[in-house]
């Protein structure tokens, strides 16, 4: 039987470190059903010592999902791990991850410790963390420029702490498959007590070898990839989920180990985060891009229509693309869309139906075949309604140089009306809306894109508005653009007003601390 590799996924920590890629609990926890579904074996829900509300994050994800483990980061401080402890406490399978630097470019520049100092303080965490936690991992970050006998040095002493799992993670994308093999066998052959842990890797992707690097690091006696949906995460992101899943199954004859993952599951969840993070998917990303499976030449498309092997390496319908493309139509009914959106893994509430279908039959109007990426869109911004504070009723605008724009939003029971005229239809919407909740948030980010081919299509807005220098995002969903962008910028507002209710008013909402 083919060797096991556990997939761990940091989509919603290292992901998330994304620029643009923050997400809200509700949001998090989406995205976290969603891995369930596609079977990793842990997900990586946070770093519970940056703020209150990633706390929450890996909280509700730890009580709500039963199907993986769930892991949680910590620096090697007493604090950290506590409060990492105490954020894993509901759940099933804990993981607490901890981490200290072990390159001297590190110990020198940031740590300003000795390697003596760093090995007491790996040791102590460990200890620590395996007092609280089932099961823990050690990452020894920057490892591929790390001395290999001083990393052998600390794998020795996290193990002998209690170690289950030990990461060799690289952390600035500079290591090379050749390399990264040597240190992992290297790694594993020298330190006493290795078989009895799991060897992982973690691969940043700044010279696009992430993947490579990846598969090296298996070569090398790595038993567990640490990736992300869609490769998002710091700078150029890390090992991409999907590359790295579809590379082992379609070549099991050079790789021969069993992932868990439910390869139908991929495209429908690299799709999902598209969606919640607003970020979008490169047309030519390997597995998940709209043209990882189009054929252009005349010559490729004879081939493929006489035997898709001729240019297929893999089979749509094995990612999961081109599964049930048409959806739903205006008859279609709510036990329908019901039905659909279970099968797309959400669980609705009688309340959420009932407005998903209010919106289902107002775009079913508009547009005469509803897509399961409508659908998905709909749900998403279904979400934005369940901490609305001001909602939108209607935009108007008129004109351009200078373009004019009445916005009516309602808060409570009040309508609220103003108009404001601006460089454009959008720039004098977002102004008027300004006016109306009394301040001013600066757009750093704005994008609309279409949701499916076609002149009816959906758009798809999303914004980042900075308040008070902390940057929100928002989104929204119309088949008229500047409804959607109104509802998208609105969406940011709430959720800076929101987390200044529940602060108080106080600045503490506004910070967050990130892992260095
Ligand atoms: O890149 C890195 O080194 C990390 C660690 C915290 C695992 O993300
Ligand atoms: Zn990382």
């Amino acid at each position: 039987m083919a060797e096991r590799v556990h997939i761990f996924d940091t989509t919603l920590r290292d992901g998330e470190q994304s620029p643009g890629a923050s997400m809200d609990q509700h949001e998090k926890l989406q995205i976290a059903i969603q891995l369930e579904r596609l079977g990793v074996d842990v997900i990586e829900a946070g770093f519970p010592i940056a703020s209150r509300q990633e706390f929450e994050g890996v909280h509700t994800i730890a009580r709500e999902i039963r199907g993986c483990r769930i892991a949680a980061l910590a620096r090697s401080r007493k604090d950290d791990i506590e409060r990492a402890g105490a954020a894993l406490e509901p759940a099933a399978d804990p993981v607490l991850h901890t981490f200290i630097a072990t390159s001297d470019i590190h110990l020198e520049h940031k740590l300003r410790m000795s390697r003596e100092q760093v090995l007491d303080a790996a040791g102590e965490a460990v200890r620590l963390a395996k007092s609280l936690t089932g099961r823990v991992e050690f990452s020894a970050e920057d490892a591929t420029r790390s001395d290999w006998d001083y990393l052998v040095q600390i794998s020795k002493v996290a193990i002998e702490a209690g170690a289950d799992v030990i990461n060799l993670p690289d952390t600035v994308g500079y290591t090379t498959p050749d390399e990264i093999r040597g240190m992992f066998q290297h790694v594993i052959a020298n330190t006493p007590g290795a078989d009895q842990v799991v060897f992982s890797c973690h691969n940043h992707n700044d010279l696009g070898l992430a993947v490579a690097n990846a598969l090296a690091a298996v070569a090398g006696g790595a038993r567990q990839i640490e990736c992300t949906v869609n490769g998002i995460g710091e700078r150029a992101g890390n090992t991409s989920l999907e590359e790295v899943v579809m590379a082992i199954h379609t070549r099991s004859e050079i790789y021969p180990y069993e992932c868990n993952i439910n390869t139908r599951e991929i495209v429908p969840s690299s799709t999902l985060l598209s969606k919640v993070t607003g970020l979008a998917i490169p047309y030519n990303k390997p597995v998940v891009g709209r043209n990882a499976f189009a054929h252009e030449a005349g010559i490729h498309q004879h081939g493929v229509i006489a035997n898709a092997l001729t240019y297929e390496i893999m089979t749509p319908e094995s990612v999961g693309r081109n599964r049930g493309e048409l959806v739903l139509g205006k008859h279609s009914g709510k036990h329908g869309l019901q039905t659909r959106a279970q099968e797309l893994g959400y669980k609705l509430s009688e309340d959420e139906l009932r407005q998903l279908y209010d919106k289902f039959i107002d775009l079913a109007d508009k547009k005469k075949e509803v897509f399961e990426d409508d659908l998905r869109m709909l749900i998403v911004s279904l979400h934005n309604q369940t901490f609305e504070i001001y909602h939108m009723l209607q935009v108007h605008t008129s004109g351009h140089d200078p373009a004019m724009a009445m916005v009516e939003l309602k808060r409570g029971d009040d309508k609220l009306v103003d108009t404001s005229i601006g460089d454009g239809p959008v720039h004098a919407a977002f102004m008027a809306v300004d006016r109306i909740v009394g301040i001013s948030g600066k757009l750093e980010h704005f994008e609309v894109r279409a949701t499916t081919p076609g002149k009816d299509a959906l758009g798809e807005a999303y914004v980042t508005v900075s308040f008070e220098g902390k940057s929100f995002k928002g989104n929204g969903a119309s088949t008229d653009i500047i409804e959607a962008a109104v509802q998208a910028y609105v969406n940011a507002v709430n959720k800076y007003v929101a987390l200044k209710q529940e602060f108080n008013g106080s600045p503490e909402a506004l910070t967050d601390e990130r892992v260095p």
